[in-house]
């Protein structure tokens, strides 16, 4: 089944960019099937996975859960590749995108900036001693 061939990359990808905190296996082909989510995986010429991004849509909103590119592929342009693809994917009503990331995640919170996001808030101590950043991104006319 596709789905599960494809749970399966992501899943190895998760342990190996999120190595504290990875979706287990039976948490990602779960949201692989959640009919509000939409995800993308990234292929090399080889057939080989190097990224993907996960998100949820519901009403006007989206939200990114994961976006992420395998260790020896970053720095190469592919996270906005990833980027360009979820802002393209999300649905035609979406006004407004919203996501969190941990506040020493240099590369990820740059990525997005670079994309137009603005930092809304701040959760405490979010994640063990590390605060969580929210931020959000107006979609304010998709089609030009
Ligand atoms: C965040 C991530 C997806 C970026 O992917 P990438 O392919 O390396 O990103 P790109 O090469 O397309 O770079 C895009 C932008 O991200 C920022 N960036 C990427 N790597 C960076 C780094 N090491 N330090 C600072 N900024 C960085 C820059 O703004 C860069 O734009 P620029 O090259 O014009 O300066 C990647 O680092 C990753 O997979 N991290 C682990 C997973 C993760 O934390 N995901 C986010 C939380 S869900």
């Amino acid at each position: 089944m596709q789905d599960n061939k494809e749970a399966l990359y992501i899943k190895e990808m998760e342990d190996v960019c999120f190595h504290e905190e990875p979706w287990s296996i039976d948490a990602v082909k779960s949201a692989l099937q959640r009919e509000d989510i939409f995800y993308k995986i990234l292929y090399d010429e080889a057939e080989t996975p190097m990224g993907y991004f996960i998100a949820a849509a519901s009403f006007e909103e989206a939200e990114l859960y994961r976006i992420a590119v395998i260790p020896k592929k970053r720095g190469i342009g592919y996270g906005k590749k990833l980027m360009n693809c979820f802002l393209k994917s999300c649905p035609q009503k979406t006004e407004r995108i919203f996501l969190e990331v941990k506040e020493s995640n240099t590369a990820a919170v740059r990525l997005y900036e670079s994309f137009g996001f603005k930092l809304t808030g701040r959760r405490k101590k979010y994640y063990g001693i590390e605060d969580a950043l929210n931020y959000m991104l107006i979609l304010d006319d998709k089609n030009g």
